[in-house]
């Protein structure tokens, strides 16, 4: 009798961002080829554990990916086994199913799933391993805010949109001397306004780790006119508040493990900086655009590496574990490293440092 083939399972869960698709194509590509393994794909994250949805996938499905965004695969931030939200009578109720999914997994007879995620996800899969399920993490996310990793797949991309929108503002800021407000993504950390602020030459950059404060703000746009500069350029990350204030909360996902969606605080930001500068401002919402089109060639790279790190991870029976970069090479670190809460920009990064030294203004000099 022909020996059953040993099988995988990849499965990519929370937001999605450039570069998945490279990863599936790593992972399933490295399995199928030099290890001899089949390979799953697990339908819209967890979703598709609860409810059974996946496909079997072969060479040709994994083909074409590296340079497409998104996720074959489809993904959902709103299910968690251990919080499952389901309608009853017209309220919201969470049960945990994560016996269920333990269980579908067995019954996918697979010796590992391959996690692909941020926090949430790969919080879930930590969960699960303690449960038994034996499973390899990868780390994903454009905010490049989760710990155990030193970078994170689909941040450089990210990085490039909000890098190449704060370059498209600057014409219409200078013909029109204006301060153009150009918010970004990140949740709770400043990382993407912080990497694309440097590189786009922002005068002002706006982090959830430095609160900032109205009139250093405004006196950093009037300094600036009084050298003839009569525009400012603002990069200011989702997450970030007025020292003493509020986060600007857009949503609230009640099915989501972490619920607050942020957004909006480029256009306070840009009603209180006309009055305190006595300038004309413009606010530029990027939000999902700097998820979306192709990776990078740096996280086309780093995609590659973990996938295949990860099916090495697998083969190793190193479960419980997620790839990562640490100190520019590839690892593994306990997965519960990813969900120990965001990774923010440390005070004294040295880019932070370094703009300061060139003159940026981080809003917090009053
Ligand atoms: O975590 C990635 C991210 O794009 C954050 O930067 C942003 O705050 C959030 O997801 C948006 O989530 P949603 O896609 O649910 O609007």
């Amino acid at each position: 009798m022909p020996q059953k083939k040993k099988r995988i399972a990849i499965l990519t869960g929370g937001g999605d961002c450039p570069g998945i698709n490279a990863v599936i194509r790593a992972v399933a590509k490295k399995a199928m080829l030099e290890c001899g393994l089949e390979v799953v794909g697990i339908e819209d994250g967890f979703d598709g554990l609860i409810r059974g949805r996946h496909q079997k996938l072969d060479r040709g499905d994994v083909s074409g990916l590296l340079t497409l965004g998104g996720t074959i695969l489809g993904t959902s931030n709103t299910s968690d086994p251990y919080r499952y939200a389901e309608r009853s009578s017209g309220r919201l109720v969470f049960k945990d199913v994560s016996k269920k999914v333990a269980a579908n997994v067995r019954a996918l007879g697979v010796e590992a799933l391959v996690c692909i995620g941020g926090d949430g996800t790969l919080g879930i899969a930590a969960r699960l391993w303690g449960d038994g399920v034996p499973i390899v993490g990868i780390p994903k996310t454009i905010d490049n805010d989760l710990r155990g990793t030193d970078v994170t797949f689909g941040f450089d991309t990210a990085v490039s949109i909000a890098t190449e929108a704060i370059d498209r503002v600057h014409s219409t800021a200078q013909s029109h001397h204006r301060a153009m407000i150009v918010e970004v993504m990140g949740r709770r950390a400043g990382w993407i306004a912080l990497y694309a602020g440097v590189a786009g030459g922002g005068d002002i950059i706006l982090i959830p780790e430095i609160p900032y404060v109205l009139d250093a703000v405004a006196a950093k746009v009037k300094e600036r006119k009084k050298r003839g500069r009569r525009f400012s350029i603002v990069v200011i990350a989702e997450g970030t508040k007025a020292r003493g204030g509020e986060a600007v909360v857009r949503k609230i996902v009640e099915k989501s493990a972490d619920p607050v969606r942020f957004g909006g605080v480029g256009f306070v930001l840009g009603e209180q900086l006309e009055k305190a500068a006595g300038t004309e401002a413009r606010t530029v919402v990027l939000g999902h655009l700097q998820r979306g089109g192709s990776p990078t060639a740096a996280d086309r790279i780093l995609a590659t590496q973990l996938g295949a790190k990860a099916v090495e991870a697998v083969m190793a029976g190193e479960f419980g574990r997620m790839v990562a970069v640490r100190g520019g090479m590839i690892v593994t670190v306990p997965l519960e490293k990813a969900a120990g809460g965001p990774r923010t920009v440390p005070l004294d990064h040295p880019l932070i440092t370094a703009a300061r030294a060139l003159g940026t203004s981080f809003g917090d000099e009053a």
